[in-house]
C-alpha cells in the first residue's frame, strides 16, 4: 500500500502504541481488593487524629515518571505530519514498530494522510494536548471544582441548566465478579447517578449491576482500542453515554480528537489537576503501606513499585470523582473474593499487578471510616459519607 493512501489511524497508532504505560492492560481488568468487612463493621471504629508523616508526604510528591512524559509531549508536540521529511524520520525511528491497519474513524471511513481532513484532526490533537499539558499541577482546592468539571456539561447535555450542586447520590460500580453475589441491581439504579468502570457489559447482568449508565468513567485506553475495534468505533457505550476519561499515554489524545467530534454525550477529560492529586493520594497510601505493613525500607518502593509507571486504578479515580460530585456515595463491585470470580463479566484469572490496590483498599476504609486523614486535599473540601456493599 502506498504511504498516501494508509488509513489515517495506521500513522496514528505507531505514535499510540509506542507508550507502555500500565493502563495498557487496564481494560481487561477489573478492581482487585482485599475483601472488605462490611460496612457495619468499618463504621463501628472509633476516628483517629489525623497523623500524616512529613517524609511520606514528601515522596508522595515527587512524580518520578515527569521526565519522560515530558520528553513524551514533547516529542509529540514537534512531529508534523505534514512534512514529509519529518514524517519519515519519525516512521523510520524504530521507536514505533506497529501498525494496525484496521483502524477508521468514528463512522468505520478511513480518513487519507495529508488529507485537509488530517490536517484539522492533528492541530486539534496539538492543542488539546498542549492545553492538557500547561494545565499540569498540584491544586488541592481542584475537589471543589469537579461540579463544574463534570456534572455541569452533563446536565447541560441533558437540558438541565445550572445545576451546580452535587448529585443526591451515586453508586460507583466497580467490575468485580463479588457483584454476582449479591442482586444489587434496583439498589444501584436507585441512586441519582450510576457511574460506571471500563465498559464493563451491563446487558445480562441487570440484577446484579443495574441498567442505569449516568456517566461511564474509563482510562483513554479503552477509548483508543475501541477507535480500532470494528464495530466499536469510537463509542464503547454508543454514542449517547457521557464518558469521564482519565488520560494515561498523551498520545491518545489523537483518539480523543478523533472521537470527541461524534460522540453525542460530552465526552470529558479528567482535569491534570485532579490526575495528580489522585496520583499523589495513592502514592501515599503505597509508601505507607510499604513501610508500616510491610516493613520494607522507604528506599525500595520505587523498584518494588517500578516508580516512574506507578499508577492509581481507574476504579480510584472514579471514587475520588463521586467524592467531589455527590453528597453520598455508595461502592459496589469493589473487592474480590475466592468464591468469586475476578470480574463479573469476563473471564479473567488472576490479578494484574499494575496498581497498589492494597493501598487503594487502605484509602477506600479510610473514607469510609475516617476521611479526614487524607492527604493533599483542601480543608474546605467536604466529604461526603462513604458506604462499601459487598
Ligand atoms: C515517617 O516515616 C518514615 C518512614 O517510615 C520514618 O522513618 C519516620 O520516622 C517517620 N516520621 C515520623 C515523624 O513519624
Ligand atoms: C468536543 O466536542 C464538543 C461537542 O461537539 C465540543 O463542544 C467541544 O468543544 C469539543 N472539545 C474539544 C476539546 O474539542
Amino acid at each position: 500500500m502506498k504511504r498516501s493512501v494508509r488509513p489515517l489511524f495506521s500513522v496514528l497508532l505507531l505514535i499510540v502504541v509506542a507508550a507502555t504505560l500500565t493502563c495498557r492492560v487496564a481494560t481487561r481488568r477489573g478492581i482487585g481488593l482485599v475483601p472488605l468487612q462490611n460496612e457495619v463493621g468499618l463504621a463501628a471504629k472509633p476516628p483517629v487524629r489525623p497523623v500524616l508523616n512529613a517524609t511520606l508526604l514528601k515522596l508522595a510528591a515527587v512524580d518520578l515518571g515527569v521526565g519522560k512524559l515530558k520528553l513524551e509531549v514533547e516529542q509529540l508536540l514537534e512531529e508534523n505530519f505534514r512534512s514529509q521529511g519529518r514524517h519519515r524520520s519519525f516512521l523510520s525511528s524504530g521507536r514505533y514498530n506497529r501498525i494496525d491497519v484496521r483502524v477508521r474513524t468514528s463512522r468505520g471511513i478511513p480518513v487519507q494522510l495529508r488529507s485537509p481532513q488530517f490536517y484539522r484532526l492533528w492541530l486539534g490533537f496539538r492543542r488539546n494536548l498542549q492545553g492538557w499539558w500547561r494545565n499540569r499541577g498540584y491544586h488541592p482546592d481542584i475537589m471543589l471544582d469537579l461540579v463544574r468539571l463534570v456534572r455541569v456539561p452533563i446536565d447541560r447535555h441533558n437540558g438541565l441548566v445550572g445545576s451546580e450542586r452535587r448529585y443526591s447520590s451515586c453508586a460507583v460500580v466497580g467490575n468485580s465478579g463479588i457483584l454476582l453475589k449479591s442482586e444489587y441491581g434496583e439498589l444501584i439504579d436507585g441512586h441519582e447517578a450510576v457511574i460506571r468502570l471500563n465498559n464493563a457489559r451491563i446487558g445480562g447482568f441487570d440484577g446484579n449491576v443495574g441498567s442505569k449508565t449516568s456517566f461511564s468513567f474509563v482510562n483513554s485506553n479503552i477509548l483508543h482500542l475501541c477507535a480500532r475495534r470494528e464495530g466499536c468505533f469510537c463509542h464503547p457505550y454508543g454514542v449517547t453515554v457521557p464518558m469521564v476519561m482519565y488520560i494515561c499515554q498523551p498520545a491518545h489524545f489523537l483518539d480523543y480528537t478523533l472521537c470527541n467530534s461524534s460522540h453525542k454525550a460530552p465526552l470529558l477529560i479528567t482535569d491534570p489537576r485532579f490526575d495528580e492529586l489522585c496520583t499523589r493520594i495513592v502514592k501515599y497510601y503505597s509508601l505507607k503501606r510499604f513501610v508500616e505493613e510491610m516493613k520494607k525500607p522507604l528506599e525500595e518502593w520505587g523498584s518494588a513499585h517500578d516508580g516512574s509507571m506507578f499508577h492509581y486504578s481507574s476504579g480510584m479515580q472514579a471514587v475520588m470523582l463521586a467524592l467531589g460530585v455527590c453528597e453520598k456515595v455508595s461502592i459496589f463491585g469493589f473487592g474480590k473474593s475466592v468464591s468469586a470470580k475476578h470480574h463479573y463479566h469476563t473471564n479473567q484469572k488472576a490479578e494484574l499487578h499494575l496498581h497498589d490496590y492494597e493501598a487503594e483498599y487502605d484509602l477506600y476504609r479510610d473514607l469510609v471510616e475516617r476521611p479526614e486523614v487524607l492527604p493533599f486535599i483542601s480543608d474546605k473540601f467536604k466529604f461526603p459519607p462513604v458506604v462499601i456493599y459487598q
